[in-house]
């Protein structure tokens, strides 16, 4: 019997590993949404709701004592040990902990509430981090994070370790721990919070569905790498709304696998400005469909709207996207699809295999900080199709600005500075 369960362990054991490292993932599809219709401004106590103070854990929020047990011990009381409405308090002080999971789903009736006041803040160590990332929150059905407090990485001694994974041609490298990393969760809301100084990705999102990121001040340094506000893979349904985020790269980045990204009123500047891509990365990518970006601000970022894709690599697809009623401010390039990622100029390498199509440019307007405003440079074996530039007024100073279009004969109308490249 014995022998007959370890050997039922082991079986599992490898069917987990083998499907960790073969199966193509399956693309999560947004289910019904919790939070629809529901004023979600207001952070009120659900009815008969219990508070578990980290505090009462045993937590110190002297900035030295090492709370990650405490943490975990709250976190299992709120989560696992609970059976009414309960929260997590994070309360007023400065709270040490080191990498830890937050894993779902909880036996309490959704959603589980984090209600962060003070400051939690990361240890310092890189040798801390075997799990990749800092808070882990992985397998949720309803979860919120809110209370205006602050996730502080404590990044800066980390970043002279860090590695630029998206220029990385392969898969070997080792990022620097993301500070908030979401997977495999939906309905999840993060509301007024701060993270500061993270060691990698302030934010990191995976295989999730009906997110909503609102209201978060996400800072770091111009000069931090690799330190993205926003990062997005396979999933669906992201609502990203009136956040600010200066920092040391993207501001936003969206890779394979996402749909239905919105994301409106955002704040950006300094870093890299929005991203899709790089694209065609990886073999059996998933494709990008269904982004809209209205109603932001760029300012003294490196780009604006950005679509990248490496040539001579792996297939790849995005479409539908649009991005309209933008200001930027000394952007660096504004408007940039780069289907030679890492290979521009002179790039001698055969073409991206990556399509992109329906892209729409609309109402963008404000100063760069070079000449080329509008630079579309598509793939010759797949020219982007149903490209859209309209009403477009960027000026490099004083000075009128210029276009390029490759590969692509787009649809230029309404007022247009640069004028059409056709
Ligand atoms: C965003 O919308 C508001 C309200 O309609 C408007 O006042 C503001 O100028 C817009 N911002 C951008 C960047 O278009």
């Amino acid at each position: 019997m014995a022998i007959a369960k370890s050997a039922a362990i082991l079986i599992l054991f490898f069917a987990l590993a083998c499907n960790a490292n073969n199966a193509p993932i399956v693309e999560p599809v947004a289910g019904p949404d919790m939070f629809s219709h529901k004023n979600m401004a207001r952070d009120v106590l659900f009815p008969g709701e219990k508070i578990v103070n980290v505090q009462d854990f045993g937590a110190k929020g002297d900035g030295k004592f090492d709370c990650t047990q405490a943490f975990m011990n709250a976190w299992k009381k709120v989560c696992h040990e609970s059976s009414g409405p309960t929260r997590l308090l994070i309360p007023l002080g400065r709270f040490l902990v080191s990498s830890m999971y937050f894993n779902g789903p909880c036996s309490i009736p959704s959603p589980v509430t984090i209600q962060v006041q003070g400051t939690v803040l990361a240890t310092t160590d890189l040798s801390d981090y075997g799990n990749g990332d800092w808070l882990i929150f992985q397998n949720h059905n309803g979860l919120k994070i809110i209370g205006g407090g602050t996730f502080d990485g404590q990044g800066k001694n980390s970043w002279q370790y860090s590695e630029n994974c998206d220029s990385a041609a392969d898969n070997s490298c080792a990022r620097n721990p993301s500070s908030l990393y979401f997977s495999q969760s939906s309905n999840v809301i993060i509301q007024n919070i701060r993270t500061a100084n993270p060691k990698g990705f302030h934010i990191f999102v995976t295989k999730c569905t009906n997110v909503r990121l609102r209201k978060l001040k996400l800072l770091a340094p111009a000069t931090s790498p690799n330190t993205d506000g926003i990062h997005i893979s396979h999933s669906d349904t992201v609502i990203i709304s009136r956040n600010t985020i200066a920092t040391g790269d993207d501001c936003i980045s969206m890779i394979q696998g996402v749909k239905n990204i919105f994301i409106n009123k955002l704040r950006c500047g300094p870093g890299h400005g929005i991203s899709i891509g790089s694209l065609g990365k990886y073999p059996d990518e998933s494709e990008v469909r269904g982004i809209r970006i209205k109603n932001c601000t760029l300012s003294g970022t490196t780009n604006g709207l950005r679509i990248k894709s490496w040539p001579d690599k792996y297939p790849g697809a995005a479409s539908e996207i649009s991005f309209s009623e933008i200001v930027m401010t000394d952007v660096k390039n504004p408007i940039i699809i780069d289907q030679e990622y890492e290979c521009y100029p002179n790039c001698k390498k055969k073409p991206s295999l990556v399509k992109l199509q329906n892209i729409h440019f609309a109402n963008v307007r404000g100063t760069t900080t070079s000449e080329l405003a509008v630079d579309l440079r598509c793939s010759k074996l797949y020219p982007c199709q149903g490209i859209t530039v309209r009403d477009v007024d960027l000026k490099f100073g004083l000075a009128p600005t210029t276009s390029r279009c490759i590969n692509t004969q787009p649809l230029f109308a309404g007022l247009l500075m640069p004028p059409s490249c056709l």
